[in-house]
């Protein structure tokens, strides 16, 4: 007689430390075959953890070990901002919030365009750091971005920062090269790259 089939997947689930599905997708898309991304909301998790902390790598490792704590399963955050070399790395780990606490991009955006004024120096650098927990244990991956800063800004893709950060290796804002170019070499694609590798490797 033939036996009833489990219905079981052999992918292996890791729990994403974020509702934003934008950025869901975009990881989805990055990871080879054999791991499930699953957000918050679909591991049926309300909540909304705070980003106190002065690194992003303290930020990334808040979320995912919150997250781990409620569930005990494999899950992963990431945490991301932009560095601005005349600023001393401002705004940094405050890029979200760079013009007050309830500032959107454009208020950023013109903030950090004012304070760089009369800066010839628009070096910057986009940096992710992925805090990663697997079987219990926590790794980073970090992925950065080099480029500079436009004097204005320009496109209308992308989200935060895009319109005024042109890229090495462009002469265009990341908001005018779309997320096709983005996506090859973003810091959020370069930090994904990395933990890919390192799943790949321990499959
Ligand atoms: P989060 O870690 O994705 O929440 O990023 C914090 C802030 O950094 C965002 O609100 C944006 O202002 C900025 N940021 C992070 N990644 C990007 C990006 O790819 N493009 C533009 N801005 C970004």
């Amino acid at each position: 007689m033939e036996q009833p089939q489990a219905n079981f997947s052999l992918m292996k689930q890791l729990i994403f430390a974020s509702n934003n599905i934008h950025k869901a997708d975009e990881i989805r898309a990055l990871l080879n075959n054999g791991f499930e991304i699953i957000t918050l909301k679909e591991a049926g998790i309300d909540i909304d953890i705070p980003e106190p902390h002065e690194t992003l790598e303290k930020n990334a490792s808040e979320k995912s070990t919150t997250i781990f704590k409620i569930t005990q399963k494999d899950c992963f955050s990431e945490d991301s901002g932009l560095e601005v070399a005349a600023l001393h790395g401002a705004p940094g780990v405050r890029s979200a919030r760079y013009a007050g606490d309830t500032s959107n991009a454009t208020d950023n955006n013109m903030l950090l365009l004012k304070n760089m004024r009369d800066i010839s120096n628009r070096e910057a650098q986009f940096k992710t750091v992925i805090s990663l927990i697997l079987n219990g244990e926590e790794i980073f991956f970090e992925g950065t971005c080099k480029g500079s800063i436009a004097y204005e800004p320009s496109g209308v893709d992308g989200f935060g920062y895009d319109p005024i950060f042109i890229p090495e290796g462009h002469n265009q804002t990341f908001a005018e090269l779309g997320l096709s170019v983005k996506s090859k070499i973003s810091h959020r694609k370069n930090a994904i790259a990395k933990m890919n590798d390192f799943l790949q490797s321990i499959k």
